[in-house]
């Protein structure tokens, strides 16, 4: 008897999992063309950028196998979609009025999102590399520095 029962809840589950593949929301899209790019303070930095964050902050996103196999593709899709729309790469002719926080969410370990550095471990810069890195954030978005953060808490109160 009890046996039956998982048994019956193992074919609704793959039964699910099937029938949410056919729901066509998520599936990666052609990516939109690449308008114009902000000027890097080196092709290192560029090269950094292309390694670590251009999957949800450029137009050219590489996406993985699974990006196909719903849910996760949802998950993506909207970390692609938000990303782009915070701070795009690839459109720099809009304003991009989020730049200035690229360094200091990665020096906090915000970005790139935990789940994606566990997924793709390539992210994972030396130390040496993520001084760079982080340096040349800052030289090509600036940053909003940690005092400005203070004044305007304080401020606040
Ligand atoms: C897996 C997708 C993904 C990757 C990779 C990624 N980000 Fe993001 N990023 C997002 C999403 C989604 C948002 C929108 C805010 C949110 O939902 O947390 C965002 C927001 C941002 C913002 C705007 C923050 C704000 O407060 O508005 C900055 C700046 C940023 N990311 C920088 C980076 C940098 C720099 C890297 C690489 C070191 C990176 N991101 C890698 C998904 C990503």
């Amino acid at each position: 008897m009890r046996q039956n029962r998982w048994i019956r809840a193992l074919f609704i589950g793959v039964g699910l999992f099937g029938l949410i593949q056919l729901i066509p929301y998520g599936r990666p899209t052609q990516n939109p063309p690449v308008v114009q790019e902000p000027p890097w303070d080196s092709p290192q930095t560029r090269q950094f950028f292309f390694r670590v964050c251009k999957d949800c902050h450029s137009n050219q996103t590489e996406y993985p196998w699974y990006a196909w196999v719903a849910p996760i593709s949802w998950l993506i899709a909207r970390d692609v979609q938000e990303g782009r729309r915070h701070f795009n790469v690839s459109e720099w002719h809009r304003p991009q009025k989020d730049a200035d926080e690229a360094a200091e969410e990665y020096r906090k370990g915000t970005m790139p999102p935990p789940l994606y550095r566990w997924m793709h471990p390539e992210v994972n810069l030396s130390a040496a590399e993520r001084r760079k890195f982080l340096q040349g954030l800052e030289a090509t978005f600036g940053s909003s520095s940690v005092e400005e953060h203070s004044t305007r808490v304080k401020s606040v109160k």
